[in-house]
This record gives structure tokens, sequence and C-alpha cells, in this order.
């Protein structure tokens, strides 16, 4: 079983502690460190605007979704990235 799930920033969230430590959270979803970010989020250049992109297992780019379909129909790309 696979499943999609929509990452649409292409950096990290920076969490600094009480301490003032300062942690990386991967809002990407490639890292392989994952809640942590490892710098993965780099194999998305040359990503374009309203498609999303599939990376397989090993973190590596292996293609582009064209079309959603959803409960209710075929879904707008652009609309899945902002929920
Ligand atoms: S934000 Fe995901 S690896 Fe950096």
């Amino acid at each position: 079983m696979a499943r999609i799930i929509v990452h649409t920033r292409g950096s990290p969230l920076v969490h600094r502690t009480p301490k003032g430590d300062t942690i990386l959270i991967c809002m990407c979803g490639l890292s392989r460190n994952y809640p942590f970010c490892d710098g993965s989020h780099v194999k998305i250049d040359g990503e374009e605007g309203g498609a999303i992109y599939v990376y397989g297992s090993s973190g590596k780019r292996v293609g582009r979704v064209e079309r959603v379909e959803t409960e209710k129909g075929e879904a707008d790309l652009e609309d899945l990235a902002t929920v």
C-alpha cells in the first residue's frame, strides 16, 4: 500500500529551544532523519508549481502526478497543495 501526503514547504521550520539550541524540523517530507531536517530538501530544486512530485523510498524523485481523483471527483492539484 502506498499513499500521497502533500508537503508544500521546501525548507525546514526553525525551532529555538528555551536553552537556545536550534532544531530544524523537516517540512518537505524527504528527510531520512524525519522529523528532523537532514538537508534532503535540496532535492526539490526544479519542481514546478501546480504539480505534485513523487519520491521513492530511496528519496529519489521518480515522477509527478498529473491527476488526482478524490471522493468528490477530480481534484485541482493547486487546491491539494493548500489542504
Ligand atoms: S526540510 Fe525536509 S529535509 Fe530539510
